[in-house]
């Protein structure tokens, strides 16, 4: 946890400017700065970074933050490594809640076994470039399997001597105690007799996030099949093997600027791949592939191509992969090489371009690969066939997305040559038969799960609902202006006319709740939510308050509506003329307020329109008529303040 008043110095010392200019060059405009967008491709740049407002903004593919917000997007990091990384470069010490004399060791233990692993990647890697049997064993045997000094260099690899304990007396020379080193996995034995854990190995230093080495695999050279292939680091605070992936720190820019990562099994599948260019590729080295992993790989991009051995080991390991990911909502591929290849003596066998068009051209989408591979074997077997059928079905039920559902059962009707109807039957049983497992009252009362009416290809996810604008138009006025106040014309107890003094966020938040109206929109009710909190006390938030706000979606919304800031001299031209630009302000304000409540009415009115149409009950009908004649008479005076206050 970092204390609210560490993140506001954090928020009180950075600037854009030149959080961003770390990472893209930036060219004065004006009041503003200019740059080419690093969050998507372009050529002419149209990413601005406005010191003033502390926001930056591209007006290509409409990325918007702040600072904080502008380090977690371009590096993948959440809140509190983005607070971290800012705090680190502007000098600010976090001061951690005070820790306990248990975190205390805790904490210390920690930064230890970090400290050896860099230690022992360093010795591991010098090792193999300087000492004979380094460079005659360790180096020889990543040469002969065709790795290169950049690859060998890039990953640190190295090469532990076939000496009984050298790497043991070298650390306990530099202080690193008996105890750490049994720990963290370097030494066997006990602490009287210790010896080298990964004597006669090459070593693959495994790297976190940040590039930090928290683990290794040591693999061992001769063909001894009663050793194990791999040592590996035991698993520990620091090194938890179901969330890490070998090569991801080497590999997120690049699955992330691609949106696609290749996963594949093993360290030398990993190696070789970035030695041929394809840097998107990471592998669940050490486990089957876990969900952790697959988050983990969510938060750069949502398309996994699985390349895994063509053989039935890999076939089995990437139908289980196919439900994990489908289950996280992510899109699996899969790419199977020949029977007797992988990865790694695929790549180092063929020119590059051949080893792309083989990926592209043979890759099949999750559940298109499982259905074709299940039905190859039961071509006329009705009974193998009816299983294959429940089979897929199950895997596109986990699938998160009703629409994504949808789309697959539609494939699927395709593959196997059955209804849609049928497929989406036994999808109903199985989501029925989920729901009455979580929730066992639900299950009983036969709720029906999935509709075949959807057609899914008709659904505009992008579609802006009915009054988004006229919300959006009140949600920038409380965002820029929530804390000004205002002239507003009023009468007093004896109804004489008198001028109120009344802020924006006051204005627009009292007069919604007074007729009881409510913003559709998630993010727009909660910025209206805040404010309504904070009339309650005594300071009203200001734009900057939003523009960092932890909630992603407040402080982006609130980017992209300060970067394209009022007018008011527009609005002046266009409209009448008008003396201040407080006087415009609050006619703007309520001119917006009067717009959103028109467009509420207009919806209910087509609302009733409907039921007046449907109802065949000529008494219902009637009542339905007045309700409608109130409602217009309510838009037409609606209609007469706004053009009295457009007019005025
Ligand atoms: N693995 C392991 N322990 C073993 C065998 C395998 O941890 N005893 C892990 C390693 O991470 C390995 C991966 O499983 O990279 C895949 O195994 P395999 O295909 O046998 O290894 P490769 O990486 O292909 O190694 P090589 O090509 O050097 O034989
Ligand atoms: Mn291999």
């Amino acid at each position: 946890m970092i204390p609210q008043s560490t993140i506001m110095s954090i928020l009180d010392a950075v600037r854009i400017e030149e959080v961003v200019s770390d990472f893209v060059s930036l060219k004065r405009r004006g009041a503003n700065l200019l740059g080419v967008c690093p969050f998507h491709k372009e050529k002419t740049p149209s990413f601005i970074v406005s010191p003033a407002k502390g926001i930056f903004k591209c007006f290509g593919c409409g990325k918007a933050g702040d600072s904080v917000r502008f380090i977690m997007e371009h590096e993948h990091y959440s809140y509190p490594e983005a607070l971290r990384y800012l705090a680190n470069k502007y000098g600010i010490i976090i001061e951690e809640k005070e820790l306990s004399p248990e975190e205390l060791m805790a904490q210390n233990e920690r930064e230890k076994m970090f400290n050896i692993n860099t230690f022992a990647q360093q010795y591991f890697s010098d090792t193999m470039k300087n000492n004979e049997e380094g460079q005659t064993v360790g180096m020889t045997y990543f040469r002969e399997r065709g790795f290169r000094d950049a690859i060998i260099n890039k990953f640190q690899l190295g090469y532990c001597l076939n000496q009984r304990d050298a790497f043991v007396q070298h650390a306990l020379k530099n202080g690193y105690s008996k105890d750490l080193l049994l720990k963290v996995g370097f030494a066997s034995g006990n602490e009287e007799r210790m010896y080298d854990r990964y004597q006669g190995r090459v070593i693959f230093p495994i790297h976190n996030l940040t590039g930090k080495v928290i683990g290794f695999g040591a693999r061992i050279l001769g063909g001894d099949k009663t050793k194990a292939k791999y040592l590996n680091s035991p698993e520990s605070d620091m090194y938890i093997k179901r969330q890490t992936l070998y090569g991801i720190y080497f590999a997120k820019n690049e699955i992330s600027r691609l949106d696609e990562c290749i996963l594949v099994e093993g360290y030398a599948d990993v190696l070789s791949m970035h030695q041929a260019g394809i840097e998107n590729t990471v592998a669940s080295s050490g486990t089957s592939l876990t969900v952790e992993q697959i988050r983990l790989i969510g938060r750069y991009t949502k398309n996994i191509t699985i390349l895994y051995d063509g053989d039935s080991a890999g076939i089995h390991a990437a139908l289980r992969a196919i439900d994990l990911i489908l289950e996280e909502g992510l899109n699996p591929r899969v790419v199977l090489l020949p029977p007797d290849e992988d990865p790694d003596s695929f790549v180092q066998n063929r020119p590059i371009e051949e080893v792309r068009a083989y990926i592209e051209k043979t890759a099949k989408d999750g559940i298109s690969f499982k259905t074709q591979l299940l039905l190859k074997d039961v071509v006329n077997d009705p009974i193998k066939r009816a299983q294959v059928v429940k089979d897929v079905v199950s895997t596109i039920s986990l699938i998160p997305d009703t629409i994504y559902r949808a789309t697959y059962i539609k494939e699927c009707s395709r593959l196997m040559d059955m209804s849609e109807q049928a497929l989406m039957n036994e999808l109903n049983k199985l989501l029925r038969a989920k729901i009455r497992k979580s929730d066992p009252d639900q299950g009983n009362q036969n709720v029906i799960v999935e509709e075949i009416k959807t057609e899914p290809q008709n659904l505009n996810a992008n579609a802006v609902p009915i009054g988004f604008y006229q919300e959006q138009e009140l949600v920038k006025l409380l965002l820029m202006y929530g804390n000004t106040e205002v002239d507003i014309d009023g009468v007093d107890e004896n109804n004489n006319p008198m001028i109120y003094k009344v802020s924006v966020a006051s204005l627009i938040v009292d007069d919604l709740k007074n007729d009881d109206l409510l913003f559709k929109d998630e993010t727009h009710r909660m910025i209206f939510d805040i404010f309504d909190r904070a009339l309650d006390g005594d300071v009203l938030p200001n734009d900057q308050y939003f523009v960092s706000h932890e909630n992603s979606k407040i402080s982006e919304l609130t980017a992209t509506l300060l970067s394209s800031p009022y007018k008011l001299d527009d609005w002046n031209r266009k409209e009448i003329k008008v003396k201040t630009e407080e006087d415009v302000l609050s006619k703007l304000v309520v001119t917006s307020v009067l717009r959103f409540k028109d467009m509420v009415l207009d919806e209910k009115r087509n609302d009733l329109t409907r039921q007046i149409m449907e109802t065949q009950d000529v008494e219902d009908q009637f009542a339905l008529l007045v309700k409608k004649k109130k409602l217009d008479d309510l838009r037409i005076k609606i209609n007469q303040e706004l053009g009295i206050v457009i007019a005025k």
